[in-house]
C-alpha cells in the first residue's frame, strides 16, 4: 500500500486512539522537544510494523525504564535486496496502534511516509561495521546492514532517544546497532532484550503471520533444532556439529536451510576451535516457502 495514501488514515487513527500518531518530522521533533524542557526520558523501540507480543515486550521494557516510549513504525525499502519482499511485508498501522494502546498512552507513534525520510533518493549510505557486517546476514542479503544502519542512525538523529530496545532475534544487527553508536557517538544506549517465543517454539516473528498452516506447523523445528544443536555443542566440534543440522533440514521436505553457523559472540565469526574463553552462539535461517525466518541460540 502506498504511504502517501496511510497519512489519510493516520487522522482516523488518531482520532479514534488515544497513541499519538506523528507521521512529519517537525510534529516528532516538536513533540520531543517538550519532552526533553521536561527534563524526561525517552525509550526507543524501531520496527517495521506488524506488531506481536514479542514487540510489546521491548515497548514495556521501554516504557519501565523512560517517562515516554516512542514507537516508529517504518517498512524501511533500503534494507530489502528483494523487491518481492519489501512489497508483501504487512503493513498493519491501525491494528499496531491498537496493539500498544493496550499498553499505554505515553507511547508515541512514529509513522513517517518513504518520502520524508528518503526525499527522492531512496538509496542506503554505505557503512563499515569493523566486518560484522560481512558475516552471515549480510553474506545473504546484499546491502541489507547498510540499509539498518541508514535508517536507525537517522531515527536516532530525528527522535534522539536516551535509550533503545532491540530484540536478540536480530542478534547481528544488534551488534551493528552498539557498533553504529559507538562509531559515530551516538549519545543513546543500546539494550538487547531476549528473543520472543509462540508456544510452539517459533520465534516470534512479522513474518509468521504469512505462513501458511502446513508451514506454520514444521516451523517449530528450527528451535528444536536450535536446541538439540545446543546440547550437542557440549560435547562435539562446532563442524560436527553443523554437519548434523544440515542433515536434519536435509530430511524435512518443507524447510530449505540456508544457514546454520557456530560463531564467536563478539566478532560473529564462524568457529573454527573451541575455547573456554570465549562465548558462542548458534545462528540459522530457513526458507519455509518464500518466507525466511531467521533465529539463534546461546551456546555457553
Ligand atoms: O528489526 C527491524 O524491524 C528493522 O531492521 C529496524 C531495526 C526497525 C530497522 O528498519
Amino acid at each position: 500500500m502506498h504511504f502517501a495514501s496511510k497519512n489519510i488514515k493516520f487522522a482516523h487513527v488518531n482520532f479514534l486512539l488515544k497513541v499519538k500518531i506523528f507521521s512529519e518530522i517537525k510534529q516528532i521533533q516538536n513533540f520531543i522537544t517538550q519532552i526533553k524542557l521536561k527534563n524526561q526520558t525517552i525509550g526507543f523501540v524501531p520496527t517495521m510494523g506488524a506488531l506481536h507480543q514479542g514487540h510489546l515486550s521491548l515497548v514495556a521494557q521501554a516504557l519501565s525504564e523512560n517517562n515516554v516510549a516512542v514507537v516508529s513504525i517504518f517498512v524501511n525499502p533500503t534494507q530489502f535486496d528483494n523487491a518481492e519482499d519489501l512489497k508483501k511485508y504487512p503493513r498493519t498501522l491501525e491494528a499496531d496502534a491498537e496493539l500498544l494502546q493496550t499498553l499505554s498512552k505515553d507511547i508515541i507513534v512514529y509513522a513517517p511516509s518513504v518520502d520524508a525520510i528518503y526525499q527522492n533518493k531512496v538509496v542506503a549510505q554505505h557503512f563499515s561495521f569493523d566486518g560484522l557486517e560481512h558475516e552471515m546476514e549480510g553474506k545473504f542479503r546484499d546491502g541489507h546492514f547498510d540499509g539498518v544502519g541508514t535508517i536507525v542512525k537517522r531515527f536516532f538523529e530525528i527522535v534522539t532517544p536516551n535509550n533503545a530496545y532491540f530484540g536478540e532475534k536480530d542478534f547481528q544487527q544488534l551488534a551493528i546497532i552498539k557498533k553504529l553508536v559507538e562509531k559515530y557517538s551516538i549519545p543513546v544506549k543500546i539494550t538487547g532484550c531476549k528473543i520472543h517465543r509462540e508456544a510452539s517454539g517459533l520465534a516470534m516473528s512479522s513474518r509468521n503471520t504469512r505462513l501458511k498452516p502446513e508451514y506454520k506447523k514444521v516451523a517449530p523445528f528450527i528451535y528444536k533444532t536450535l536446541q538439540s544443536a545446543k546440547i550437542k555443542f557440549g560435547t562435539k566440534s562446532a563442524n560436527k556439529v553443523t554437519e548434523w543440522v544440515s542433515k536434519e533440514f536435509a530430511k524435512q521436505q518443507l524447510l530449505e536451510l540456508e544457514y546454520f553457523i557456530i560463531a564467536d559472540v563478539k566478532t560473529l565469526k564462524t568457529v573454527k576451535r573451541k575455547s573456554n574463553k570465549k562465548n558462542y552462539r548458534a545462528f540459522i535461517a530457513v526458507y519455509a516457502d518464500d518466507i525466511r525466518l531467521i533465529d539463534n541460540i546461546a551456546l555457553n
